[in-house]
């Protein structure tokens, strides 16, 4: 099939063109995201493959559509940037890569985790300077620590084990809670409240719906322990920003690691060096100390960009053969999420 490739970088182009020698389809490569103005470039092409940043929205959809467009394949987990109401109802397809490597985003949680307690991103600028000083570099063990697990899906599952291993006390919330952890890791599942209160580190590992939006308010953050460590690898809009400036500001929230950020589009992904970043909320959340933030990559391993191109293509043969679409996404599994 014909497959038009948006908001492509050089390290998917790679890893799709080096899976695409199994499936032998045409890709066509876009640089832009797909939008509502973007997606004329997709006239003609039957399936199109859409990246997170996206805005696969109402307008987009029926521009595709016009255009011929019968196949909307995410390159991602989350379809939170889809209208699926809209794609339903023209009759596209979307289909997502449900899991490709919950150990890179769990890796990459923990990865943020470590370098904030023990400052490896200020140590390393020290070190780089000839600063060989060590006031204000002091950790916490992570050992003993109580950790809150806010969804235990693949990837909070990943992370709860991971924490396991370094000898902490795991509280975890999910609307369908996993036995298995428990009887596994000693974990309990709790209340939101009950993890506000206890964890000494939050991780944030559900994914984004009308019920999650904003889950972590400046309520939520008052509830937290002092102190406490907010660690985002889901999606931006998980967290009010704002709300979390304040609770940084204030010194009650003792340190954050944002992999997503809620207004991310358009400046994550993208090179802005030489240039003015217009976004205050951003560039004041830049100016603490105690938060380290990733663009969005915390999927980015050779694993899982192989696994994300070859559960693509493998996802646009099925469609091309009129074979069952198993990673197909649709709006009433969203509206009714199933309970295991
Ligand atoms: P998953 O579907 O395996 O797990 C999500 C869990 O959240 C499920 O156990 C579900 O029951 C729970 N959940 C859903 N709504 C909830 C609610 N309102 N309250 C409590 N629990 C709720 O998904 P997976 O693979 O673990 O991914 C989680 C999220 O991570 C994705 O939705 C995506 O947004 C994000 N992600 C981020 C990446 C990155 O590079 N930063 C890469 C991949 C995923």
């Amino acid at each position: 099939m014909r497959l038009a490739v948006f908001d492509t970088h050089r390290f998917d182009r790679e890893a799709m063109e080096a899976a695409n020698a199994r499936y032998g389809h045409t890709l066509v490569f876009f640089e832009p995201r797909l939008t509502a103005q973007t997606a004329q470039l997709a006239q003609g092409f039957t399936g199109v493959c859409s990246f997170v940043n996206d805005k696969v929205d109402a307008a987009a959809l029926e521009a595709l559509h016009a255009g011929g467009t019968r196949l909307v394949a995410l390159r991602s987990a989350g379809y939170n940037h889809v209208d699926l109401v809209t794609a339903g109802r023209l009759g596209i397809k979307v289909v997502r890569v449900p899991e490709y490597s919950p150990y890179a985003v769990a890796e990459h949680a923990v990865a943020l985790v470590l370098a904030l307690n023990r400052r490896i991103h200020q140590a390393y600028a020290r070190v780089r300077d000839w600063n060989f000083s060590l006031d204000g570099l002091v950790g916490f063990d992570l050992h003993g620590k109580t950790v809150g697990v806010v969804g235990t899906g693949r990837i909070g599952q990943a992370a709860a084990r991971i924490f396991h291993g370094f000898g902490c006390r795991l509280l975890c919330f999910d609307v369908a809670p996993d036995a298995t952890l428990e009887r596994e890791l000693g974990a309990r599942y709790v209340t939101l409240e009950t993890i506000y209160r206890e964890a000494d580190i939050l991780t944030l590992h559900v994914p984004l719906t009308p019920g999650t939006h904003h889950l972590i308010d400046a309520t939520a953050l008052e509830k937290m322990k002092p102190g406490v460590m907010l660690i985002n690898t889901g999606r931006g809009a998980l967290i009010d920003s704002r709300a979390l400036i304040g609770a940084l500001k204030s010194g009650h929230i003792g340190a954050a690691g944002l992999d997503v950020y809620e207004e991310e589009e358009g400046v994550f992904f993208q090179d802005f060096s030489g240039k003015v970043l217009q976004d205050d909320v951003l560039a004041r959340l830049l100016t603490f100390p105690n938060v380290l933030v990733t663009s969005h990559q915390a999927f980015l391993t050779r694993e899982a960009l192989g696994n994300i191109a070859d559960t693509t293509l493998s996802s646009v043969q099925a469609f091309e053969r009129g074979a069952p679409l198993v990673h197909e996404v649709k709006a009433e599994q969203v509206l009714r999420p199933p309970v295991r």
